[in-house]
This record gives structure tokens, sequence and C-alpha cells, in this order.
């Protein structure tokens, strides 16, 4: 088991029960159990108005399962990077990834310490599983990380997951430098799979939606949730090249059958692609 870092990069190591995170917000989502009564606060404002949120966050987990197994199975990849890994699930990138490939490899970034606390036993079960405390938000860090360099081949292609990321770092801390960087020190023959919080721009309730979420959000103090614009989203792959179907819905995507209950306004507030550096 890797030791938490000393790092430079300002991870904090100590858990705070008197300020929600993202992470244990995204837990109370789910229905997981490693949160407090801050964050469960938050999920409480939220839920209250818009129960769909709920089941948007299930779509993410459902979601990056299918891109997981499509990276792994179809597109050969055998090393992710798992940024932002948030508290154990179900199913983990890890055991998606290792149940198609026995040799993949996968190294997890947060930067919560209650990922680290919860999480490390179940999301580092094997030698071929590591977690990492950092920041996602520095690209060169994170690919200088020691754990990582010993766990990858850099020069070969990896699968970089940057879902429910991005959209909880703010226009201040440039979003599109982050992403810009990213693909930059990918190889080529890499794919990014990629989720964010959206703002259909629909003039309703999909807009509406967006910004109560983000107002709810904002006031919780734990750092923000930002709901961008399909332009937007679309910039933070450019240099890419879509998988089919594009940048969609959760459950536009590849679903895993037809679908049997129809879409809420909650679904058309995120959007996914998995995308190739050529
Ligand atoms: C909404 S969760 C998403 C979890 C997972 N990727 C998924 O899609 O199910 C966002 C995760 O990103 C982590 N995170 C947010 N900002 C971060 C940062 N600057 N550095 C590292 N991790 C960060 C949070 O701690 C949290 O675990």
């Amino acid at each position: 088991m890797t030791p938490p870092t000393s790092d430079s990069h300002a991870v904090p190591t100590v858990i705070d029960e008197t300020k929600p995170s993202v992470a244990r917000v995204y837990d109370c989502f789910l229905g997981g159990k490693d949160h407090y009564e801050v964050d469960r606060e938050v999920f409480q404002q939220i839920d209250a108005v818009v129960p769909q949120m709920k089941d948007l966050a299930r779509s993410g987990r459902e979601w990056l399962i299918r891109a997981t197994r499509f990276l792994a199975r179809s597109a050969g990849m055998d090393q992710f990077l798992d940024l932002g890994a948030g508290l154990p699930s179900a199913d983990n990138t890890h055991q998606i990834a290792q149940r198609e490939n026995l040799d993949a490899r996968v190294v997890y970034v947060d930067n919560d310490p209650v990922v680290a606390a919860h999480g490390r036993a179940l999301l580092e079960e094997n030698d071929q599983t590591h977690l990492v405390l950092a920041d996602l938000t520095r690209p060169d860090d994170v690919f200088n990380h020691p754990t990582v360099k010993a766990a990858f081949e850099l020069d070969r292609p990896l699968a970089l997951m940057q879902c429910s990321t991005i959209h909880h770092v703010s226009d201040d801390e440039n979003p599109q430098q982050i992403m810009d960087r990213y693909i930059e020190l990918l190889p080529s023959g890499s794919y990014v799979a990629f989720i964010h919080f959206h703002d259909p721009e629909d003039g309703g309730k999909g807009t509406e939606l967006a910004r109560f979420v983000e107002d709810i959000f904002a006031r919780g103090a734990m750092g923000s949730g930002y709901f961008r614009t399909r332009r937007q989203i679309e910039g933070f792959l450019r240099g890419l090249e879509l998988v089919e179907p594009g940048l969609v819905r959760l459950n536009d995507w590849w679903p895993g059958g037809p679908r049997s209950t129809p879409l809420t306004v909650a679904d058309n507030v995120a959007l996914a692609a998995v995308a190739r550096k050529p």
C-alpha cells in the first residue's frame, strides 16, 4: 500500500468535518455512507427540490463503467489514470478494467483526505492499483508523481479519466489550460473519458436547474460546481477525436439497452464523451 504523499501540492491531510466536501456530498447522492452532517445538508437541499439529481449521479457511475469497459476492451487501453477518484463505489475503474484485462494498471488521484482514509484499502486492492493524493489542477505534478511514473509507461497510450472533476474547477483556475496541458502530456493513441455539468441554455427548466444547483454548491462552502455550455465543454476536448456518439447526455452514450423510463430534466445537465488523441 502506498503511503499518503507528504506533498508539496498542499493537499489537505486532515479531515475537516465542519465543511462539506465534493467527494462526500457525491457519496450522499450515490447512497453511500462516508459522509457527515454538513455533507448531508448540501445533499438534502438539492434532493428536496430535484430528486432526479440522484439519478444523474448514478448515471455518471454507470457511464464510467461503460466507458472503462470500452477503453479496456475495444480500445485496448491497459493504463488508466483516474483523476478525482471519489469514494469507492460498487464498481470502480480498476475492477472494470482488470475484469477485461488482468494486467491493466490503474492510478487514482484525489485530494480529499476522506478518499485516502476510507478508500485506500478498497481502491488499492492489488499491486497494479494505486491511489495518489494530489491536486488534479496541476497536470505536470500529476504526471511527475513518483507513483504515476513507476506504474505507467508514459510513452505508451493511456486512458485519462476526467469524470465529474473539471466542473469543480473555477474559471479563475483556468480549466481550459489544465485540459490543454493534460492532452499535450498524453502520448498519441491515448483516450480521455470526460463528464462535465452542462448548462443546456434552454432558457427554461434545464438552465434553472443548473443555476439552482450551482447556487447551493457555492453556498455550501466546499468549492463550487460549474454548469458550462456545450461550446465550453467541447473546448476542453480540443485536439481530440470524439468517439461515436460524440459529446452527449450520459444515457445517450452507448446505453446498456433500450431506455425503459423517460429522460428527466436532470439528464440535460451533464454531458459525456470519450475522445482519442490522434
Ligand atoms: C464528483 S466526484 C467524481 C468521482 C468520480 N470521478 C466519478 O465520476 O464518479 C469529484 C471528485 O474529484 C475530487 N477532486 C475535486 N477537485 C480536485 C482536485 N483539485 N484535485 C484532486 N481531486 C479533486 C473530489 O475529491 C471528488 O472525489
